[in-house]
């Protein structure tokens, strides 16, 4: 059920997330799946909707930079790293912090930590402020397939369940925020996103890993269960440019170009339906999902996709399309 954004639908579903109910909620990185996250039975439900393997952790999601302290034990070097990324909120960026006790495991998956976040969305922050609670969500997409980036793509996806879905057009980032690790003196980004190396590397004035690229050396405590799993796959195959794919008069290609002007002429025969997402990042992280979505409805034998440079942004471009081409196996 898709509600508007309106004051009374804002008082409506935080009535609801009080009464232990799941809502869900534009961000602007992707629709999230929300409950409250002091309620372990509504936070079981997220998980249940979801088709969740219980391993893998949510996200906390606030609308004051005051609440960590109710929920997270910080020593002191971790306040210094608040204090400098806090530039980020509120924004795509998810910050692995000790968690308190009041934190139910179910959320942190049985970690001592959890992953807290601010998002920029105004529907999103009224909703939490009118709710004033501390709100886990995960993205509102059944696990294992595609993210959310409009309200339409979430209604499709649990309208058996009847979830109430707050309106508020489509994420204007378009891949899930940053997940970066304080653990650890070293901070560690966990998933790429928006908010990158070279920007968080900038604010805090220190080298961050990239733990994506060393998953093996990672402490256990420290990995991220999410990094492990297969993901974000349409249902429709999917290829990246360099792979074998099948020959077929009725496949989709997704171009990183301008325009067709740019395109080899091997491509242009070869492709029923053609869709340019630019050469721009931020376009391209912008539209990628909902590109998926809609070629994934249109019913082609296959779709490919090209790629680009894993630098900046590129780094979660990729790793949304790797996760994307339905060969990345489960570890
Ligand atoms: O942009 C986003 O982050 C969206 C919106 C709704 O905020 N949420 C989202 O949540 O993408 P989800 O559940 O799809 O992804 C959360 C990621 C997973 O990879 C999970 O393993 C990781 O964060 N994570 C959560 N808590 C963690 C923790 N305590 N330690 C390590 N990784 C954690
Ligand atoms: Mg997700």
């Amino acid at each position: 059920m898709i509600l508007e954004f309106n004051k009374e639908n804002i008082i409506t579903c935080a009535q609801k997330l009080k009464d232990g109910d799941v809502v869900s909620f534009p961000t602007e990185t992707v629709y999230g799946l929300g409950a409250n996250a002091l309620n372990e039975k509504a936070v079981k439900e997220i998980y249940r909707l979801k088709g969740r393997p219980s391993i893998n952790p949510l996200i906390v999601h606030i609308y004051d930079i005051n609440q960590i302290d109710d929920f997270c034990i910080l020593e002191s070097y971790q306040k210094e790293f608040l204090n400098k990324l806090k530039v980020f909120w509120p924004g795509p960026l998810s910050l692995v912090l000790p968690k308190k006790d009041i934190i139910p495991n179910i959320v942190s998956a049985g970690k001592p930590s959890v992953a807290i976040r601010m998002p920029k969305h105004e529907v999103a922050l009224s909703l939490f402020k009118e709710a004033n609670l501390p709100i886990a969500a995960p993205s509102a997409n059944i696990s294992g397939f595609l993210s959310p980036t409009t309200a339409f793509h979430v209604d499709e996806a649990f309208k058996k369940f009847n979830v109430p879905v707050l309106d508020g057009g489509n994420c204007t980032v378009g891949l899930e925020s940053t997940v970066l690790s304080l653990l650890k003196e070293t901070p560690i980004i966990l998933r790429h996103g928006f908010i990158t190396k070279e920007k968080l590397e900038n604010v805090l004035e220190i080298e961050v890993i990239d733990g994506t690229k060393s998953k093996s050396i990672l402490p256990k405590d420290i990995l991220s269960p999410g990094m492990l799993l297969k993901h974000y796959s349409p249902c429709t195959p999917l290829y990246l440019t360099s792979e074998k794919y099948p020959q077929s008069d009725n496949a989709a290609y997704i171009s990183f170009k301008n325009s067709e002007s740019e395109l080899n002429d091997d491509v242009k025969n070869k492709f029923k339906h053609i869709v340019f997402l630019t050469n721009d990042k931020e376009l391209i992280a912008k539209k990628l999902f909902y590109i998926l979505h809609k070629l994934d409805k249109m019913r082609f034998d296959y779709i490919v996709i090209d790629s680009c440079d894993e630098t900046g942004l590129g780094l979660a471009i990729m790793d949304r399309v790797t996760r994307a081409t339905n060969k990345t196996v489960q570890k």
